[in-house]
């Protein structure tokens, strides 16, 4: 079966490198992709939501399966429901089930009408009530644009000011454009995060092997937030009750209501988890696949992938029982100089096959091929990723592969699953 993937990061990268090594899967394209992905298939010069393009290609290729990466093609293009309208199989949520990421009030309001949240939030268009709310409730607190706002709708405020401030870029100079034409103000909940996926038709749910990623730019969760600079699984902080509570309780149920109300879910279920001294709660719902979750989770996937995603895309997926390792999965997020500030692009990338010799896997993420050389094209550049029997051993050897990789300004986090590493030894 010849299969297309949507997108060009290195969740991308890694959903083609898995799916190019089924004995089922006859050949990977990747639209629009990266260097990375043109080493394990072929890349389509595509943009994510030219969705009539996309199809017109499956159609005239013949491609099987079509996979979708971003977020901004399923909440923003309905692309799942145009893929299917036109009888293409096609793994991802149509619109109406990606509002789960895609509007912050609808999932609040949704958690809260079935009781899968404790957390206090309300919803405003108009600053003035949205005020008097931060005052009568007191810092800190979480304010969110309601919409797809690339990543940087989300404040968390310590000062009123601060709030008063976010509110005033959302609604009043509309900073957001229209996914911050209404904001939902939230409580501010404090414990360690995790990522737990699942894949579903629909009705089955399959989880995958948590995952933690790592924020912030700097060791020690320090600087401004970013795409993700790094992640592992499994995740020692996470106990089996609590993963089974946010799977069996928060999960299961919301993929069950959703399909009750007329939206099932349907491809990749996210759920940004944080374990608070109250329980778990649930912070975010992702309609795809995490990044850079997906490097360190799918790796671990020991069955044929494609065998899941076709399932999940023809609606039988009771039918499939995916097998994982043990093994420690580390990936370190390599990113430009200056990155998640301004940074350059174009400086070649040497090392690469000297890295994977080292044992780790490189998967591209901001990449691409110039003059016969692979050159930086992005923030994020590669995810480092690597398998071991602890979390001491992929750590070794992510780190030392990453030694052979240089280019300017190459930046990475010396801490990512030190802590994991630390929990484990003791
Ligand atoms: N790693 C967070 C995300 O994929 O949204």
């Amino acid at each position: 079966m010849r299969v297309l993937i949507v997108g060009s990061g290195g969740r991308e990268h890694t959903l083609a490198w898995a799916l190019s090594r089924s004995p089922a899967v006859t050949r990977v394209d990747t639209a629009p992709g990266n260097a990375g992905t043109a080493l394990v298939g072929e890349n389509v010069p595509l943009a994510v939501n030219q969705v009539d393009d996309l199809l017109a290609f499956v159609q005239r290729e013949g491609v099987g399966l079509t996979v979708i990466g971003p977020e901004r093609p399923l909440i923003h293009d309905a692309i799942v429901s145009r893929f299917r309208a036109a009888a293409q199989r096609v793994y991802g949520p149509t619109a109406a089930a990606a509002r789960l990421e895609g509007s912050k009030s609808f999932t609040d309001e949704f958690l809260a009408r079935h009781g899968l949240s404790r957390k206090w939030f309300d919803v405003f268009d108009s600053p003035s009530p949205a005020r008097d709310y931060v005052r009568q409730k007191g810092v800190p607190l979480v304010i969110k644009a309601d919409g797809d706002a690339f990543g940087k709708g989300v404040k968390v405020c310590v000062t009123l000011a601060e709030a008063e401030d976010w509110i005033d870029r959302c609604l009043v100079q509309k900073e957001f454009g229209a996914a911050g034409e209404r904001i939902v103000v939230e409580e501010c909940l404090v414990g360690p995060e995790c990522s737990v996926q699942v894949f579903t038709d629909g009705e089955t749910i399959l989880p995958m092997a948590p995952a933690q990623d790592y924020k912030r730019i700097g060791d020690n969760d320090t600087g401004p937030n970013t795409g993700g600079m790094g992640c592992y699984s499994p995740v020692p902080a996470l106990d089996p009750e609590t993963l089974d509570y946010i799977l069996q309780q928060v999960i299961r149920t919301t993929v069950t209501k959703m399909a009750e109300e007329g939206s099932p879910v349907t491809g990749t279920l996210y759920a940004g988890a944080i374990l608070t001294d109250h329980g778990p709660e649930l912070l975010e719902y992702n309609c795809r696949f995490g990044d850079p979750e997906t490097q360190v989770v799918i790796p671990r996937l020991e069955s044929d992938l494609l065998e899941v995603l076709q399932a999940c895309a023809e609606g039988r997926l009771s039918e499939v029982t995916p097998r994982w390792t043990d093994r420690r999965a580390v990936c370190v997020v390599v990113a430009a100089g200056g990155y998640p500030g301004d940074y350059e692009k174009g400086h070649p990338i040497v090392g690469l096959e000297e890295a994977e010799a080292a044992g780790a896997l490189v998967f591209h993420a901001g990449t691409k091929s110039a003059d016969g050389q692979v050159v930086t094209a992005g923030g994020r550049i590669l995810g480092v990723t690597a398998l071991g029997d602890s979390f001491a051993e992929s750590r070794r050897t992510v780190y030392r592969a990453l030694d052979h990789l240089h280019f300017e300004g190459a930046y990475w986090r010396t801490d990512i699953a030190l802590r994991a590493e630390q929990a484990e030894s003791r």
